[in-house]
């Protein structure tokens, strides 16, 4: 730690005749309070930071926020412990630095632990700064967002750091649907410096320096004799696509940071907020000829679902969430006509766009997240059901499922869906389908929508004349004739219309503006039961 552990004012050279020091050594006193708090663990410790290719606490937050915006509280903290020699190691901070300040003028609550001093480790008063941050933040109303670079609970505090996690994952729930809340992982994070980041609405890394894990690679060595290494065990690599912990992660510290200056933009501040709305030269009414031939005449053949979001939604301009996990489905936030929308698509490239237990989950916390922060939702749809097997029943398919088809049915945000190719059996229902009170439901004249594809159809209805090649093929185009179009359902009115693929922006933006002012609200409870 910096030479002045234990920080002591010194006594002023000269006294005022009045007893009172001059205010010139009051200032330089406080200034010298200031660097050394600014200094946290020494000018070791940041070499060594730097070295391992990571920023320190104080640089993060200089990205992350405007200009000169950052209001810090609670430098001066520092913590009571005396335990294990501690008394004689206090750091100004402890540990952690905390603030608001504004990104692109609005106002944002930040924390930043800062490796340097007892490996951002939490003490009592360390948790009381988050605590203090989190309270104003959920009492302002106004986003807040932690940069982990962190060892869990301080070893030497025991159970008083276990205590102070307590109370900050009681503010993460509390603050949970109220204000958003971000982490990014930017360090080695271990114990409470996973779960309260597990808490939060999304997660973030940076690739090669970070890691997530409840215990580390040498407590699972002595409890399970695996030999993982950090990387193996909670890198970016494994939380992004296996575990799906985390929804994105970043080349480096600055890519992260800016990134999430971008994704501030597109979040209304609190869940009573009004949509943050950016000036846009892009035509609302703009024609994409190029999407009347996005599906393939085959329709087995895939396409890719990007090109449609990208082509209609602002500037091509799309925050995508969870890019590497369960990529069968598309999440992220837009915008249309300068408002931020949350994009829900079926990937066709991906195992033909088809609903699984990854997939569904995905899905349906974004659609929550969405409608938590009525960010209203708009839905493309080419999927041809759920997933058959036993890996997938076993792994609970039927819980899963229901969640994403849970998240849509009780979402009162606008909904506008596009069908463009299959809607087949129950995951014609799920994907925001007018009976879980879509507002605008369209198709393209290439839909189809009906309870499963030709084939799987008539093997089932005409199973007697399997053996006849000529007669099945007859049947089969007897069905698609009949079923494998949009108008079956047009004509129930589950579908407003069947629209020109190249008018999908305008009639999106139309529909999108025809609801601003949609009220509706679901019965009184305390909370619904969603199937965990
Ligand atoms: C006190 C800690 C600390 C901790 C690290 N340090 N973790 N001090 N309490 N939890 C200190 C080190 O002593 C060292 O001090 C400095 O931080 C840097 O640590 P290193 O080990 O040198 O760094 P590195 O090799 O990069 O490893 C980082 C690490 C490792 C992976 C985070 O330090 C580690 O495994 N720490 C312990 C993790 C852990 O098990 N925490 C408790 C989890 S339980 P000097 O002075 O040398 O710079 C928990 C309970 C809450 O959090 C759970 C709620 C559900």
């Amino acid at each position: 730690m910096p030479g002045g552990r234990g920080v002591i004012i010194t006594a002023p050279d000269r006294i005022e005749e009045n007893g009172a020091a001059p205010m010139k050594e009051i200032l330089a006193e406080l200034e010298r309070r200031r660097k050394e708090a600014w200094l946290g663990g020494g000018e070791k410790r940041i070499e060594a930071q730097h070295k391992r290719g990571k920023l320190t606490a104080r640089e993060r937050i200089d990205v992350f926020l405007d200009e000169h915006s950052f209001e810090e509280v609670d430098i001066y903290v520092e913590h009571r412990c005396t335990e294990f020699g501690m008394g004689d190691t206090k750091v100004a901070g402890d540990g952690v630095i905390i603030g608001s300040g504004t990104v692109n003028g609005r106002t944002v609550y930040v924390f930043a632990k800062d490796f340097t001093v007892f490996g951002g480790s939490l003490s009592e008063t360390h948790a009381a700064k988050i605590v203090k941050l989190q309270e104003m933040a959920l009492r302002n109303r106004a986003p807040i967002i932690g940069l982990f670079d962190a060892g869990g609970a301080r070893i030497q505090e025991g159970v008083a750091a276990l205590g102070g996690y307590g109370e900050v994952f009681q503010r993460n729930v509390l603050a949970s649907g109220v204000i958003p809340q971000i982490s990014v992982i930017m360090g080695p994070c271990a114990g409470g410096d996973v779960y309260s980041p597990a808490m939060t609405d999304f997660i973030f890394m940076v690739r090669d320096t970070s890691y997530m894990f409840v215990t580390g690679p040498d407590v699972v060595k002595t409890v399970t004799n695996e030999i993982v290494t950090s990387e193996e065990l909670g890198g970016a690599s494994v939380h992004t696509t296996k575990s799906s912990v985390s929804d994105g992660s970043f080349e480096n510290d600055v890519e992260a940071l800016l990134q999430m200056r971008r994704l501030i933009d597109y979040l209304p501040v609190n869940n009573k907020a009004d949509l943050p709305e950016i000036e846009t030269q892009d035509d609302a009414n703009r024609v994409e000829l190029s999407l009347d031939s996005l599906i393939p005449d085959n329709p087995n053949k895939p396409y890719d679902m990007k090109e449609l979001i990208l082509k209609t939604v602002d500037e091509g301009d799309f925050f995508e969430i969870q890019q590497n996990h369960a990529k069968n489905i598309i999440v992220g936030f837009a915008r249309m006509e300068g408002r931020t929308v949350g994009i829900v698509a079926n990937q066709p490239m991906v195992l033909a766009g088809v609903l699984d237990i990854d997939a569904s989950k995905k899905a349906a916390r974004f659609v929550r997240f969405c409608d938590c922060f009525n960010i209203p939702i708009v839905t493309f749809v080419d999927v041809p059901g759920f997933l058959p097997g036993t890996a997938q029943e076993y792994g609970g398919l039927i819980k899963h499922g229901a969640k994403l088809l849970f998240a849509y049915a009780e979402a009162t945000v606008p909904k506008v869906t596009v069908i463009t190719r299959k809607a087949y059996g129950g995951a014609y229902d799920v994907m925001s389908s007018k009976h879980l009170r879509g507002d605008f439901n369209y198709a393209w004249p290439t839909a189809e929508i009906a309870v499963m594809g030709a084939k799987g159809a008539v093997e089932i209805l005409y199973r007697s004349e399997l053996g006849d090649p000529e007669k099945i093929a007859a049947r089969t185009a007897e069905y698609q004739r009949r079923f494998a179009n949009p108008f079956v359902a047009a004509e129930r009115g589950y579908i407003d219309d069947v629209i020109k693929p190249h008018a999908t922006r305008s009639r999106v933006a139309r529909a999108l503006r025809l609801l601003r002012n949609k009220h509706l609200e679901n019965p009184w409870k305390k909370h619904d039961n969603i199937p965990l």
